[in-house]
């Protein structure tokens, strides 16, 4: 071997090859590392992270389980810490949240990175899907603000549903769907440890955790809230201009007015008013049996009563 590089490559490749695997969706598999089921490109992005990746304590964390207001939240957050920079505001008119913050694990340290850590303004903003538990150590030990936003199971469940059948070109049955859902395989899943991970570390003073229902509810008591956590006090018309240009309906019209180019798609495929659906609380109710719903209180009570989180 020529290189130390070539080694730990061929080490990766090996002991990937040995990781539990199961077939999710349509013809797709998932890996299971340290108890979390991910795509295979990920648990190479893992990988990478922890060898590559040198957080700042001035970084920004943006984190969440697939489908609970990931782009919502990038929005809030670009909005908050750019109020001052008109051009910077007018971006978000013009630009997709996902476009405007980086995919730690796809787009930095994905196999085809399309963005330079080093070319991030500070403060550089990223967003992961990745379970706490999997996140690198010097991420954790860097000081860096970590923003955790979590949604109820069966919305999420829902929203991923229709979001995977229309970037993934299928149509897997609900029922599908939901079996492995409840079972964890899912990219990111079990979604109910991945929620549990975050909530766990919730004493730290540089982790900050936010419920989209809460969100949805009180944005201005939240978003001032967030906007603390940023070290970014704002007065309350303030907090309310970051509100209404985040808002669901003002996001997806500026970005289902982009002329269909061909740049107009985000790097899973998707079109990027993909991220835009019903943006409401409650929308699984037209969609799950009375016994989905039992199903998933069960899980919820499992998993979550005993640690407090409801
Ligand atoms: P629905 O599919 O239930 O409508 P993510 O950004 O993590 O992929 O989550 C997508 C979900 O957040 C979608 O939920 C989407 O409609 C919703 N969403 C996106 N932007 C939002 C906003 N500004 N306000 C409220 N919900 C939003």
């Amino acid at each position: 071997k020529t290189s130390v590089d070539e080694v730990d490559q061929d080490q990766t490749k090996s002991s990937i090859a040995k990781l539990p695997k199961e077939k999710w969706w349509a013809d797709t598999h998932l890996l299971q590392f340290k108890g979390f089921w991910l795509m295979p490109e990920l648990v190479k992005a893992v990988e990478a992270i922890k060898t590559q990746f040198n957080p700042l304590p001035t970084d920004i964390i943006l984190a969440s389980f697939p489908k609970s207001g990931t782009t919502w939240l990038k929005a809030l957050t670009f909005s908050i810490l750019n109020l001052s920079n008109s051009s910077n505001q007018l971006v978000l008119t013009q630009k997709n949240p996902h476009e405007i913050i980086p995919f730690l694990e796809m787009e930095t340290f994905g196999e085809n990175p399309s963005r330079k850590v080093d070319d991030l303004n500070s403060p550089r903003i990223f967003n992961t899907h990745l379970p706490y538990p999997i996140l690198s150590d010097k991420i954790k030990t860097s000081g860096c603000r970590i923003i955790y936003i979590r949604r109820n199971p069966a919305d999420t469940f829902v929203s991923l549903w229709h979001f995977y059948n229309k970037i993934l070109g299928t149509q897997v049955s609900l029922e599908q769907a939901f079996d492995e859902f409840c079972r964890g395989c899912v990219p990111g899943g079990p979604f109910f440890e991945h929620v549990l991970g975050y909530w766990q570390e919730r004493e730290k003073k540089n982790i900050f955790l936010l419920k989209y229902e809460e969100l949805k509810k009180d944005p201005t008591e939240l978003v001032g809230k967030l906007a603390d956590f940023l070290g970014c006090s704002l007065n309350f018309e303030e907090i309310q201009e970051v509100v209404s240009k985040c808002s669901f309906d003002k996001l997806r019209m500026s970005n289902g007015n982009r002329d269909e180019a061909d740049d107009n798609i985000h790097w899973t495929g998707a079109s990027f008013d993909s991220f835009f659906r019903q943006g409401v609380v409650g929308d699984s109710k037209n969609y799950l049996t009375t016994e989905m719903v039992q199903k998933l209180d069960l899980i919820t009570n499992q998993m979550w009563d005993l640690e407090g989180l409801i």
